[in-house]
């Protein structure tokens, strides 16, 4: 379907099918192509294009507040995905989160499967994962730092998210003990930014988010290695040196000249909604809203992966725990957080109305309760099954999910490839 709409109302996963006027106007070699880049959303907008036209066919659709210029159909609304009701018990209504009112940035394109991505999101976190580890290490040699070099790998994950919001985060949780501190930045950065765009955030904040989450914990680039990654729990002593992580890393961006809501996050990150967190006991909305975004990120991230003292939660375990905490999180952004991973993560292993088991591969886009999942056993025999794709959305009525089930429980090991695969 093709629209025109103002230039001012084009965001980032719209397919731009052309622009009004002349070419010479507009700062494109092509005049066809799905919107990813948000430099090229800056250049639309700084450009003398007045209108553009837009295949909502292949891109995100126009749902700006603002009427189209002209339109063959009405503007579609997007659907607000269903909430578990325990979930929703779980979270305690919170003060109204500020939201500013420029352009939202869209929660994400869904171009094809989580599987489709994966391929893609693997080599940007590669990439990734090597810019952080090269950051940290020039730091460490005392060699000038340019922050700007971050830009592109944040906007390089940023655009992985857009295009599906769960194959980075999914791909991330999977990590060895050496490359943790790295693959965690990514993770988080990855996070926060599909966290950023559920709530709607404008671009620049999803932009603010993302650099945040990959640098939030440069600080530990300072700390003693034995702390670091010392197998087993920390002595109150070393708990402390862990702890200066937040104002160490503040020094450091400051000394790099980093932007006030990267430093603010930094220094933010561990701190809790009921005031109990570190460094500075801040409570509520005392605490910024990307450093709180950061806050439920950042915890996810380290109980749902492989740590060097412990083995890992599955996602689904790890928001039913981090449910629990009362007054650890923001409950706002927590319910923000759930709808962006699902209540059932990819990743999870659940039963099923039949007994059968089954691994969840990808979420529905508009119900919590329906993802798609992989059947892969029987858990009245005991016995393997072959595998089955099943779209729990269009199951037969009565076909769903009973509860979610602990894979150590079954001995079940590499449940990632049920989830990986086409
Ligand atoms: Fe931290």
């Amino acid at each position: 379907m093709l629209k025109k709409i103002t230039s001012d109302q084009v965001c980032l996963g719209m397919y731009i099918h052309g622009f009004e006027g002349s070419w010479i106007d507009h700062p494109f070699w092509k005049a066809r192509f799905l919107l990813q880049n948000p430099r090229d959303l800056g250049k639309i907008r700084d450009s003398a294009v007045t209108a553009v036209w837009i295949d909502s066919s292949k891109g995100l659709d126009c749902r700006a507040a603002a009427p189209a210029v002209a339109s063959e159909s009405p503007a579609s609304s997007a659907a607000t995905p269903a909430m578990s009701p325990a979930v929703v018990a779980a979270a305690p209504v919170a003060a109204p989160v500020a939201v500013a009112p420029s352009v939202k940035a869209p929660a994400a394109v869904r171009l094809g499967s989580c599987q489709q991505e994966l391929a893609q999101a693997a080599e940007v976190s590669t990439h990734a994962k090597y810019q952080v580890a090269r950051l940290f290490q020039d730091a460490r040699l005392g060699k000038a730092i340019d922050l700007g070099e971050m830009d592109a790998v944040v906007e390089q994950i940023s655009a992985s998210v857009l295009r599906h919001p769960s194959a980075m985060i999914s791909l991330t949780r999977l990590r060895t003990a050496d490359e943790y501190t790295y693959i965690h930045s990514v993770s988080v950065c990855a996070l926060m930014t599909a966290v950023a765009r559920q709530m709607e955030l404008s671009t620049a904040e999803v932009q603010a988010a993302g650099t945040a989450g990959l640098l939030h914990d440069v600080g530990k680039l300072l700390t003693p290695p034995e702390v670091l990654n010392k197998p087993g729990r920390l002595t109150d002593e070393e708990f402390s040196v862990m702890k200066r992580h937040p104002e160490q890393g503040v020094a450091l961006l400051q000394e790099w000249q980093a932007s006030a809501e990267t430093i603010d996050v930094c220094r933010h990150h561990h701190e809790k909604f009921d005031g109990s967190g570190y460094p500075d006991g801040l409570a509520g909305t005392q605490i910024s809203l990307l450093s709180r975004i950061a806050a439920v990120c950042d915890v996810y991230d380290a109980i749902s992966s492989t740590r060097p003292y412990k083995t890992a939660w599955s996602p689904a375990e790890s928001i039913r725990r981090m449910a629990e905490w009362t007054g650890h999180f923001d409950p706002q952004v927590f319910q923000a957080f759930v709808k962006t991973l699902g209540i059932y993560p990819i990743g999870s292993l659940v039963r099923l109305s039949t007994e059968q088991l089954a691994v969840v591969v990808d979420q529905h886009p508009d119900n919590l309760l329906t993802p798609k999942v992989r059947v892969f056993f029987s858990s009245r025999s005991r016995t393997p099954l072959p595998q089955r794709l099943l779209d729990l959305s269009r199951a037969p009525a009565g076909e769903r999910i009973l509860r979610r089930e602990l894979p150590e429980e079954w001995g079940f090991r590499n449940l990632e490839r049920l989830w990986q695969q086409a």
